[in-house]
């Protein structure tokens, strides 16, 4: 790391991403923002906690969360905040002081294999028997104007203001169709028009990750789509319309596993999914943005044989308000390339078009392509073709699979970039990848630019250890604080977690946990999440006095925890906390007490 005073390092960065004094302009209807960098922050000091089995957020001596908003809860006289919330992006208001400002949340799945704690907890929360109108309903993503009140030292939700809002998967009883623009719109929806809706989607489900970006609009990614469309196409980009492995929400397929770009600031705003960046089962994305360069998002498929991407923008990014509707057009026409990594601690990018031979890892998982094709272009008919099978592209042109690729985030102390990796081999290269509880690798653009050709890449930590002295097991989550410590928030199956025979079996709940990037990279624990929950979607208000996270699926193993459940850790009745009510997922604010 390179060893400068912090004022300056951060200055740096600042300017590489982007977000120095930025103030956008957003009409009449919106007041301004800041993604706001030069309030002084605070940090989050703390002793760490052992871990826990109790059935609550536990944290640190000093410190207490209030829950914002839980699945069920009103949001507007039409809308309730929506099941499994992940992540989370904060938009202070000019002159707020981090003290008001909208919060985006994200709304990842109602329902994935093995998983029915929604049908479980919808009489009592909701009431009735779910409908697949339901399941639409409860994912995508919400809007939440939130202010501080020092006096009282909660925040409140401010309910009647008219930025709270639900983006949804438009179900039947209040459809909303957005739209797509990129490649994929000439080449595949509006050529092939398979669902007769041409370049317009219905709505956005299994949102899991996303970005904020210094335009001030949110990136949200649409993991796994699978579970409720189905995933194939062929060689045109041709999906099909119907169900997916759990739910059938006879939709087409190909619509469905992109990145979608929302505007908080205009409530009446059309969300856009941009088909530039790839149709995969996306976790997330970390946006590099500076004055006069194109914007470089780095991006991690999760599934077995998932792959680590990059996509960089052919416009340029300009900052100030001025530009912003430029700015939103950005995502819209670029590369996408796949990361190659090399045991030798090398890596290169592989960019994904016609031109890009055929040339697969031992092992991946392609798609029968017909003899003596040896272009991606002569296995698929257009570039757009190529973006709406880019898993299957990726295997084919040489891309490393990953066994679960999980978050992608920047240090922003040096720029490096750090993705988690879920845990096990998963089918992948055996070389790189043994089985094990997951690991955090450290990847570092072999010139100053990330739209470097070459990368070097390193291990940075890998999971396991001993619990409650370091350890700790299969990372999802990250987050960098301003001193560039790492931040990471585990996903153990529910299934392995608490079961002493596995060897995940050992660390208790899911929990948050701090890595320093510089000297020992020796985990902390920060938080434990209730039972049979994982903590995702972390973020610090500018001046780091806050801490949104969400609590997803607690209870997801056990249901509603009751009286023939007393051999905890089985089910759950977090936020409630009484034995027989329902567990909630909910959004939370943590800050000292
Ligand atoms: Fe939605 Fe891969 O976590
Ligand atoms: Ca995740
Ligand atoms: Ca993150
Ligand atoms: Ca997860």
């Amino acid at each position: 790391m390179i060893a400068l005073p912090m004022s300056l390092t951060r200055r740096i960065f600042l300017q590489k991403l982007g977000i120095g004094t930025l103030g956008l302009g957003i009409g009449a209807v919106a007041p301004t923002v800041v993604c706001a960098n030069n309030t002084p922050r605070i940090g989050f000091p703390f002793d760490p906690i052992a871990p826990s089995t109790e059935d609550d957020l536990v944290l640190p001596k000093g410190y207490q969360y209030q829950v914002i908003r839980a699945w069920g809860d009103k949001i507007t006289s039409k809308d309730r905040f929506g099941f499994n919330c992940d992540f989370t992006a904060f938009f202070p208001f000019v002159g707020s002081n981090s003290q008001e400002a909208l919060l985006w949340v994200n709304h990842e799945y109602t329902a994935l294999p093995g998983s029915n704690l929604y049908e479980v907890t919808f009489p009592p929360v909701v009431g009735g028997t779910p409908s697949v109108e339901d399941h639409k309903t409860d994912t995508g993503g919400s809007v939440l104007h939130l202010r501080f009140d020092g006096r009282a030292n909660r925040w409140e939700f401010l309910e009647s203001s008219q930025y709270n809002r639900r983006i949804t998967a438009s179900p039947a009883g209040r459809p909303q169709l957005i739209e797509a623009d990129g490649p994929v719109v000439r080449d595949v929806f509006e050529r092939h028009n398979v669902d007769g809706l041409g370049r317009q989607i219905h709505g956005t489900s299994m949102n899991c990750g996303g970005a904020q970006t210094p335009w001030g609009t949110v990136l949200s990614a649409e993991e796994h789509f699978q579970a409720n469309v189905p995933e194939e196409v062929d060689f045109d980009g041709r999906g099909k319309v119907g169900g997916g492995n759990v739910l059938n929400f006879n939709r087409l397929g190909s619509k469905y596993g992109w990145v979608v770009e929302i505007d908080p600031f205009d409530p009446h705003s059309m969300p856009v999914k941009h088909t530039a960046l790839g149709r995969f089962r996306h976790e997330n994305v970390a946006l590099w943005a500076r004055d006069g360069k194109p914007v470089v998002c780095y991006m991690a498929e999760d599934r077995s044989q998932g792959h680590a991407w990059k996509f960089i923008s052919r416009d340029i990014y300009r900052r100030g308000a001025q530009n912003r509707t430029k700015n939103k057009s950005l995502l819209s026409e670029g590369r996408l390339y796949v990361a190659r990594f090399e045991p030798s601690g090398e890596g290169r990018w592989i960019a994904l078009d016609p031109e890009t031979e055929v040339n697969p890892v031992k092992g991946a998982q392609v798609p029968q392509v017909r003899g003596g094709a040896n272009k991606l272009g002569q296995v698929y008919s257009t570039f757009g073709a190529i973006l709406v099978d880019a898993f299957h592209a990726a295997n084919l042109s040489g891309g490393t699979p990953i066994p679960y690729p999980e978050d992608v985030e920047f240090n922003p102390v040096d720029g490096s970039v750090y993705f988690a990796i879920g845990g096990g081999s998963g089918g992948s290269d055996p070389v790189l990848f043994k089985p094990q509880l997951g690991q955090i690798w450290k990847l570092t653009e072999s010139t100053d630019a990330p739209d470097s050709g070459r990368f070097q890449w390193t291990p940075f930590s890998i999971s396991g250890g001993v619990p409650g002295s370091g350890g700790y097991s299969n990372p999802d989550n990250l987050l960098f604080d301003f001193k560039g410590n790492l931040w990471v928030a585990t996903d153990m199956h529910t299934k392995s977690m608490n079961d002493r025979k596995h060897p995940a079996g050992h660390f208790g709940n899911n929990g948050l946990f701090v890595i320093p990037t510089a000297g020992s990279h020796k985990a902390s624990q920060f938080a434990s999440g209730p039972c049979e929950a994982e903590l995702t979607g972390p973020c610090f208000t500018p001046d780091e006095t806050t801490l949104f996270i969400s609590v997803q699926h607690p209870g997801e193993g056990y249901g509603i925890r009751d009286g023939q459940k007393v051999n905890a850790p089985q089910g759950s009745n977090w936020p409630a906390k009484q034995l027989g009510k329902a567990p909630r997922p909910a959004v939370v604010a943590v800050y000292r007490s």
